[in-house]
């Protein structure tokens, strides 16, 4: 008899790809999966340390799950992913109650320690790998609409930027072998999949070797582009250093590839760029958005901005605003600088910035970018685009959403429309978020 498996999920794109490949290995050692952790004899938190905040919440989480093994005292409890890594067996002391750990190239040896933790034993694999892809693993796919999947196409980091605990807890970059990368693309689009977005922590460094020759990142995105026009391509994320005049002019020539580029500034000021080790300033960063304008006019610009980095001063910040203002970015992620333990600025720089200002700094950015945000939506008030339709909006059955090539979403009245369809939609409103359309005739 199978027994049951509920997985949680933390953190960023590159976790949910992951739980996928978990939910594939346990499928396939008599697990079946389960939406309620009330009835499961194997519960999974997929974990992040990006952020201090990141894993106390995901601590709260344990916290609050182990209660389930008072009705279940069988029940297995694991923590995987950057939290396990970056933890280790010290998770054990802050978690009496959790059973098993593993880092992110574990997954293979989870049948192993699934077994082990059964037998009543602390199980734990939290060794990184070289070579580690998972490229022959068929993930269980987990979204919800079948139309858009995550397909990840590198693993691991070696940017260093001081601030960053990726580098210590997903290990050395990696790429996957692009045939299985290509042979999963097909496969979705024959199963009705409209979306890939291709993953990695830094996706454009992407770098394929073997006796018949190299393959860089445009030309594995171009082979995916091929494969069918009515399948969109994305990825993320890039980093500003990689995103070469070649990837851009690969975009250009084909136009599935989608008019959609997040990349993560970070700040807009060359002197803390350079603390944070991010190899470029703010003249490149500049220079690369102006290629991406030039060339792709219709191409949106998304972006990270950490505020309050050590030793930020009010000019540095005021050089974020500018840039910002300068970009006119579609949307932003933005955080307050989390000293994490084990980095290069905590071994090295003073987290220096009070809190209180870091609070400030973050709520002038916030409110900077609602306004790009809507000042973005407003231009698109009578454009028609073709949107690709992922279903009915979460407000309302009679009204569908979707997202244009630009990663905006639209959502307008239809009926009887079938996710995985493309629509052409005009857009009559809008606000910071959303872009409100009817069909076009
Ligand atoms: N503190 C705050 N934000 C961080 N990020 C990465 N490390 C930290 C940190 N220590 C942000 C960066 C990155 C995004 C995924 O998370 O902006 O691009
Ligand atoms: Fe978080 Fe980074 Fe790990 Fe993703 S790779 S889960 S963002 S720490």
């Amino acid at each position: 008899m199978s027994k049951k498996l509920y997985i949680e999920t933390y953190g960023c794109q590159m976790n949910i790809s992951d739980s996928e490949i978990v939910h594939s290995i346990l499928v396939d050692h008599r697990f079946e999966v389960t939406s309620n952790p009330e009835n499961a004899d194997l519960i999974f938190v997929n974990t992040c340390s990006i952020r201090e905040n990141a894993e106390k919440r995901v601590m709260r989480r344990l916290n609050e799950l182990k209660r389930f093994k008072k009705s279940n005292p069988r029940l297995v409890i694991g923590v995987l992913g950057c939290m396990a890594e970056r933890m280790k067996e010290s998770l054990l002391a802050e978690a009496v109650f959790v059973d098993l750990i593993a880092g992110p190239d574990s997954y293979r040896d989870l049948p192993k320690l699934v077994d082990l933790a059964e037998g009543g034993q602390k199980a734990i694999n939290v060794i990184l790998s070289a070579d580690e892809t998972y490229a022959d693993i068929n993930p269980v796919r987990l979204d919800k609409n079948k139309v858009s999947a995550f397909i990840s196409i590198m693993r691991g980091c070696e940017n260093y930027c001081a601030y960053c605990v990726v580098p210590s807890v997903r290990g050395v970059e990696r790429s996957r072998n692009p045939e299985t990368i290509l042979q999963e693309c097909r496969i979705l689009f024959d199963q009705g999949y409209r979306e890939v977005t291709l993953l990695g922590q830094n996706v454009n460094s992407y770098d394929w070797e073997d006796e018949s020759g190299s393959l860089g990142f445009p030309q594995l995105l171009e082979k995916i582009a091929l494969i069918n026009k009515d399948l969109r391509v994305r990825f993320a994320t890039s980093h500003p250093k990689d995103l070469s005049d070649e990837l851009i002019a690969t975009m250009v020539r084909n136009e599935n590839i989608c008019r959609s580029i997040h990349l993560p500034v970070q700040s807009g000021s060359s002197r803390i760029l350079k603390l944070m080790n991010r190899k470029y300033d703010r003249e490149w960063y500049i220079d690369r958005v102006n290629a991406i304008k030039k060339n792709l006019p219709d191409c949106g610009v998304t972006t990270d901005i950490i505020t309050g980095f050590c030793s930020e001063t009010e000019k540095d910040h005021q050089e974020t605003l500018s840039l910002m203002q300068w970009v006119e970015y579609d949307y932003a992620y933005m955080f307050k600088y989390s000293e994490r333990p084990g980095t290069i600025a905590a071994k090295k720089l003073a987290d220096d910035v009070p809190d209180e200002v870091k609070s400030r700094r973050l709520e002038e950015i916030i409110n900077l970018q609602q306004e790009l945000s809507l000042k973005s939506n407003q231009k698109d008030i009578g454009k028609t685009f073709s949107v690709l339709v992922e279903g009915t909006s979460k407000r309302s059955d009679k009204k569908f959403m979707g997202r244009n090539s630009r990663n905006k979403v639209i959502v307008f009245a239809g009926s009887n429309i079938k996710p995985g369809t493309y629509k052409n939609v005009t857009v009559t409103d809008c606000t910071a978020a959303t872009l409100i359309g009817k069909l076009a005739e």
